[in-house]
């Protein structure tokens, strides 16, 4: 049998924001060593930002709290616009005054990107695993940077990205054609062991994906149906069914 899933849908944009940014605000607040996965992109950004409204109209003591990126471009400068590191800090973790210390982002540059994917995973784990997992949803069913084709059983690794994005970041960021662009990224082994997960979409755009991705068969071909079988993992919809 199915599990049954928690599906929350909005009528407006600001409402879906609103509360997926209370699901990290009412985290942090519960539990002040907490460990917060945080995602990028068009549709976390205003999600990002109402969590710096909610706290700034509210503050209270987040220096124990732990954020790390789920994700990172690969082959670019820390300092570029799309990379997770400075979207993040721009969007969030600037404004809430978060240390270097309390945010733990995968590399762009390595030499050894296995050991430090690896060394990335214990870190979250030494702090205490992770409490809640703030996750997009590609268009394609992808999570994090893990492509249709992805193995279940894959932790932290560097990805191919798709070609699209990895055409659009060459052009922002003038990479010749021999710097490969990779995706570091939590794997979906890793994801499933996040404690809770909260899935974010919005868009008619990612409406086939969202159903592939609940009503269609755990496949790899879809990687978040993984999710259908997280104990405890809930859906933040605004006009995407
Ligand atoms: C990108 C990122 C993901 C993100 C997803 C959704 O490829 N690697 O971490 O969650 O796509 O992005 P958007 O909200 O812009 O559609």
């Amino acid at each position: 049998m199915k599990k049954e899933f928690s599906i929350r849908t909005f009528c407006t944009e600001e409402d879906f924001d609103l509360a997926a940014a209370q699901y990290i605000v009412c985290r942090m607040k519960a539990n002040a060593h907490s460990v917060i996965g945080l995602s990028t992109g068009r549709t976390t950004y205003n999600i990002h930002r109402q969590i710096v409204r909610l706290y700034k109209e509210a503050p209270f003591y987040i220096g124990g709290i732990t954020f790390f990126g789920v994700d990172e471009v690969v082959g670019v400068d820390k300092t570029y616009s799309g990379s997770c590191y400075t979207m993040l800090r721009h969007e969030l973790l600037d404004d809430l005054g978060v240390l270097p210390e309390q945010f733990l982002i995968l590399p762009t540059h390595s030499t050894d990107y296995s050991t430090e994917c690896r060394s990335f995973v214990q870190e979250i784990e030494r702090r205490g695993g992770v409490d809640l997992l703030m996750l997009g949803l590609g268009e394609n069913g992808h999570l994090g940077f893990n492509q249709p084709g992805t193995e279940f059983a894959q932790g932290a690794w560097v990805a191919n990205m798709d070609s699209a994005l990895e055409q659009r970041i060459r052009r922002e960021t003038s990479s010749p054609d021999e710097v490969w662009l990779g995706g570091a990224t939590l794997g979906l082994k890793d994801i499933m062991q996040a404690r809770k997960v909260v899935l974010v979409a919005k868009g008619r755009h990612k409406a086939d994906a969202v159903r592939r991705m609940l009503q269609g068969p755990v496949t790899t071909d879809c990687p978040a149906s993984i999710l259908q079988s997280h104990p405890c993992c809930e859906f933040l919809f605004y006009d995407c069914l």
